[in-house]
């Protein structure tokens, strides 16, 4: 979708979104359509006891004196309580409901009697919103009546007193919802298409923002005893890949974060092969690095004054002549023995030689990695909240904070000698799953033990990296999760 910002002027005609605050004011433009149609929109308000609350929708069409236009009121809540992801709560429900209503175009006016968001501000933010509610995956839906690119607005115009402030702002929130179209758009993708080569592929494209792109192979990550992760991809037809993205902007002296992503472009749970209901999912599993390459694509997309550095680990997890077989004992990049109980505990594998060569290489700062790691995580946070795991207590509130910000749900797990003792195994330093019980908290206490104790957090995306159902900013399907975030977090705590 289009966005594009211009002057308020009043509108004779198309479809025009007013927003109407907690004290049902009309403000300067929506004041003069209702004066020039006789007080069709204060009539309308009272009659529908409007009362300007958040989420609250009225329409009013053909009003007389101004045939040609429809206008929705939409309730925003208390202007002064407002905060930029309220705007883009607000921004996402003018697009729906003018998407509901079969507009093909619409303008919003970006006017609230004593909003506590500049103007500029307020405007950015409703596009911001309305472009990631107006995300569709409808690239393999061919026919005419198959609704591809219909269904919504493909021009979204928002009217604001000082339209440069706006247009400024939405430089780098346009570059936000890039990143998190990007994430969304790979783990849409199908499985068929979607090989490690081909996610590599997709990371290239990032050159073109200036991101400094390397592709490892498995000759080379052979060379560097990667062979956790290489040993789940052993039964895979597809070669599997390291990529690594670094985003230079914060210049020698700055910080260094890096974010670290599990990227299983599907994961049949190799020999310990998945139940066929539902293993469709298992094409987000790659989720972990579709959120790092959103990422860096949204740092790199506004140019952040930050130095950041992306590695996701792309491999398919297939059971074959070749796969790893339960009992195998593997040797990770850190020298630490892994003995296999379960190939479906591929991503702790895959992450294990990606933690390790990260701080190895670059000697961040900090280290954050994002995965589709554990069922179990769902059955402790449902659907809704992201697990997060830290060995650095700055570090968790930092990230939390950032995702209170960007509007995303995150919630602090345990980590204890308790839980990392229960995956010590009899015949190696290490077995890849724990017992029954706290099955998220194990993987990642896996993790740990290959973070040379820098200052680390990981986030299980399991529950959140796809939705069934919509959310106030996003239709169901793919969310980007953590790409947001983690634009915030480099924002708050990276840049200069
Ligand atoms: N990719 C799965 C986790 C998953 C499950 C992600 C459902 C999204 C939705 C992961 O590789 C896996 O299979 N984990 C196992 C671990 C078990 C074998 C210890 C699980 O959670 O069942
Ligand atoms: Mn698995
Ligand atoms: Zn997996």
């Amino acid at each position: 979708m289009k966005i594009s910002f211009a002057e308020p002027k009043i509108p004779t005609s198309g479809v025009v979104v007013f927003l109407i605050d907690a004290d049902v004011r009309l403000a300067g433009i929506a004041k003069a359509v209702d004066r020039a149609t006789k007080g069709a929109l204060s009539r309308a308000l009272n009659a529908a006891s409007f009362s300007g609350k958040k989420g609250e929708s009225l329409s009013v069409i053909a009003p007389q004196g101004r045939e040609k236009l429809t206008v929705f009121l939409v309730g925003v809540g208390q202007a002064n309580e407002l905060s930029t992801l309220r705007a883009q709560e607000i921004g996402a429900q003018a697009y729906k409901v003018v998407s509901e209503a079969g507009a093909s175009a619409a303008t919003v006016i970006a006017e609230i009697i004593g909003a506590n968001l500049r103007a500029g501000e307020l405007a950015a933010n409703l596009a911001l919103g309305g472009r990631l509610r107006s995300y569709k995956y409808d690239k393999y839906l061919t026919k005419a009546g198959g609704r591809r690119g219909s269904g919504g607005p493909s021009r979204l115009q928002i009217m604001v007193k000082g339209t440069t402030g706006a247009r400024q702002r939405y430089g780098s929130l346009g570059a936000l919802a890039d990143g998190v179209d990007m994430a969304r758009d790979l783990v849409s993708e199908p499985s068929n298409i979607k090989s490690p080569k081909w996610m590599a592929a997709q990371c290239r494209k990032l050159a073109n923002l200036g991101v400094k792109v390397e592709v490892l192979g498995e000759a080379q990550m052979r060379k560097l005893g990667m062979n956790a992760l290489l040993a789940v991809g052993q039964g895979s037809a597809r070669e599997s890949q390291l990529v690594v993205m670094r985003w230079n902007g914060g210049g020698k002296d700055a910080k260094t974060v890096s974010f670290i992503g599990k990227g299983v472009t599907f994961d049949t749970g190799g020999i310990s092969i998945k139940p066929a209901g539902g293993m469709e999912d298992m094409i987000w599993d790659m989720g972990g690095a579709g959120s790092v390459i959103g990422a860096m694509r949204a740092i790199a997309g506004r140019k952040a004054k930050a130095n950041v550095i992306g590695v996701v680990g792309l491999v398919e997890n297939m059971p074959d002549g070749n796969a790893q077989r339960p009992g195998d004992i593997v040797t990770s990049m850190s020298g630490q023995t892994i003995e296999v109980i379960n190939t479906d505990a591929e991503g702790r594998l895959v992450l294990a030689d990606a933690l390790w060569y990260t701080q190895k290489r670059f000697k961040p700062d900090a280290m954050i990695d994002f995965a589709t790691l554990t069922g179990a995580i769902m059955v402790a946070l449902g659907r809704e909240y992201a697990g997060l795991y830290a060995n650095d207590e700055r570090l968790a509130k930092n990230f939390v904070a950032s995702s209170e910000e960007a509007g995303e749900k995150v919630w602090r797990m345990p980590l204890d000698g308790a839980y990392d003792r229960q995956i010590n195994s009899p015949r190696a330093d290490m077995k890849n799953v724990g017992p029954r019980w706290g099955g998220s908290i194990t993987a990642a206490q896996f993790l740990q033990r290959y973070t040379n104790d820098i200052p680390w957090a990981h986030v299980d995306i399991a529950g959140v990296a796809w939705s069934d159902k919509e959310q106030p900013l996003m239709a169901s399907g793919a969310t980007g999760f953590a790409v947001r975030t983690l634009d915030q977090f480099v924002r708050n705590h990276y840049e200069k």
